[in-house]
């Protein structure tokens, strides 16, 4: 063999493995979670990987738009939303793009998009919570449709009509129990002096001071409130055999259409629907982890044992329009 011939065979051992293994460039992520809540997941991926993380936290409806000015060129890859509801809004404005794994599979198929647009990470039910100095265990309503009976007028406080959550499980009530039913339930609600507070931390506050006996909130604020010292109880509302179940909405992510670093977001979701950052970033928050077999925080009910409303997440972003009409119509605040 020519030295010449030795040499491009020596080239071609040398070129092989690094067009084989490409490196891992960075990750840019926009986040609408809170900062403690997510950077420790991302810390534990970085640990893993080697691949750099740019974080960049905000208002999640904020973020949206953000993503959907800066197309055909976006700054972030990956987009983390605490509702199903903001990444859905994503896809159906085309700036997302499917992506679909053997360990995404794994998650549930009611807690991510169809087509693989996004994925719902941590589950989040719709509850009521109550100060246990004001009720006693009998008193308590078993079903969010009590809410409407006089018996408890001034009682109950709830998050702005404008909160994603909140939405979320009016659009879900909607299509559980058609429009004319809710539309009259809401009406109810409000002839009752139900009372809209700025956000779901000023109802857990408001119920654990005791000023409201009831707060409409997601699960993990009673837990949050609990951990605060206050003397509140959790009802997980309408469990029985031919009841709705609660609503129960996802925090999840998402791959940004024309992202430049593909790879290495994908390799982030796959991190994210294993059991190891599963555990972390649900019990970060009290939610939980939508990978089955991964256990609750110490106290949180398992998803499981939780009777669950009959609707695909992913079925609420189109049905959005309408439930800002009716709640326009009802004028909840
Ligand atoms: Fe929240």
């Amino acid at each position: 063999m020519s030295w010449l011939k030795k040499l491009a065979l020596v080239t071609a051992f040398v070129l092989v493995p690094t067009t084989l293994a490409q490196p891992w460039g960075e990750l840019v992520i926009y986040s609408g979670r809170s900062e403690p809540l997510i950077v420790p997941v991302i810390q534990l991926f970085q640990q893993q990987t080697g691949i750099r993380v740019t974080l960049q936290s905000g208002a999640a409806t904020a973020l949206a738009n953000l993503i959907l000015q800066e197309q055909p060129n976006p700054r972030a890859d990956l987009f983390i939303a605490n509702d199903a509801g903001t990444l859905e809004f994503l896809k159906l404005k085309d700036a997302l793009q499917p992506y679909i794994s053997e360990q995404i599979r794994k998650i549930p198929e009611q807690f991510r998009a169809r087509d693989g647009s996004w994925l719902g990470v941590s589950g989040r039910s719709r509850v009521i919570m109550y100060n246990t100095k004001l009720l006693r265990p009998e008193e308590l309503p078993k079903s969010v449709f009590e809410l409407g009976d006089p018996r408890w007028k001034g009682k109950i406080a709830m998050a702005t009509t404008r909160n994603e959550s909140v939405i979320a499980w009016m659009t879900a009530l909607r299509l559980v129990k058609g429009d004319a039913f809710t539309k009259e339930y809401l009406l109810k609600l409000k002839a009752n002096g139900i009372v809209t507070l700025n956000g779901h931390t000023d109802v857990r506050k408001a119920v654990g001071r005791g000023e409201f006996a009831l707060g409409l909130v997601n699960h993990y604020y009673y837990h949050l409130e609990l951990r605060d010292g206050s003397p509140v109880g959790v009802i997980y509302p309408d469990q029985g055999p031919t009841d709705t179940g609660v609503l129960v909405n996802v925090a999840g992510a998402a791959l940004i259409k024309n992202a430049k670093h593909v790879r290495e977001a994908q390799r982030f979701l796959d991190f994210l629907a294993a059991p190891e950052a599963q555990k972390l970033f649900a019990e970060l928050n009290f939610e939980y982890p939508l990978l089955p077999g991964v256990p609750t925080a110490p106290g949180v009910r398992a998803l499981e044992t939780i009777k669950r409303m009959p609707i695909r997440l992913d079925e609420l972003g189109k049905e959005l329009e309408k439930t800002l009409k009716l709640l326009d119509e009802v004028g909840l605040g």
